[in-house]
């Protein structure tokens, strides 16, 4: 399974507003990162039997706290003070709220949304990378979307080794209209899942 999951891009017009309010975005990047990093080692945690999952997560944690210390020393670079961003992530809490109920659905769904999160990261990376004009950022969220974009697909394979292929294209064509939702929804401000300016 290798589709790009997204239903649709990012508008422009959110890269523009991250681009004219770095500071909050990157602070919230940073707490992006590492919430990654934490979620794939919770999964680690909350599905210990599955065994196939241990070793991807336990590597994407390493990558995501890596990521995380990049963001990190570009902060102190900048003169940024670091602060910890843990408020709630309306994105990420819609498609919580929908997660089904059943052990197994719930597993599946998780893996789905997460992979989901990974891909929308991946693309409005890529999209920032288009549009941020200094030099040294631009480079870094090149590079950063490279890193990011066989992410989601670390989700959906983990996803094969439990489930028919056609219970993942289901429980994916759900919850990528719950994420375009989520995200049509989102309050639009300069953060990694914020929504989109008129
Ligand atoms: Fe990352
Ligand atoms: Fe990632």
């Amino acid at each position: 399974m290798s589709r790009f999951p997204l239903l649709t891009p990012s508008s422009p017009r959110w890269a523009q507003m991250v681009c004219e309010n770095f500071t909050p975005f990157i602070l919230d990047h940073a707490a992006c990162e590492r919430k990654a990093s934490a979620l794939a080692m919770s999964l680690v945690c909350k599905y210990s039997d599955r065994t196939a999952l241990i070793d991807p997560m336990v590597s994407l944690a390493r990558e995501e706290l890596e990521h995380f210390a990049q963001v990190y020393r570009l902060l102190r670079k900048r003169q940024i003070p670091f602060e910890t961003r843990d408020g709630k992530d309306a994105y990420v809490g819609h498609m919580l709220a929908h997660l089904r109920s059943g052990p197994e659905e719930r597993f599946l769904d998780r893996l789905v949304m997460s992979g989901l999160i990974e891909a929308r990261g991946y693309e409005r990376f890529h999209l920032l990378s288009q549009h941020i004009e200094d030099p040294e950022l631009q480079t870094f969220y090149a590079d950063l979307a490279q890193r990011e974009k066989g992410h989601y697909q670390i989700f959906l394979r983990v996803a094969e080794r439990y489930f028919p292929a056609g219970e993942i294209e289901a429980a994916l064509d759900r919850m990528a209209k719950l994420e375009q939702e989520a995200l049509d929804q989102a309050p639009v401000q300069p953060t990694l899942h914020g929504g989109t300016p008129i």
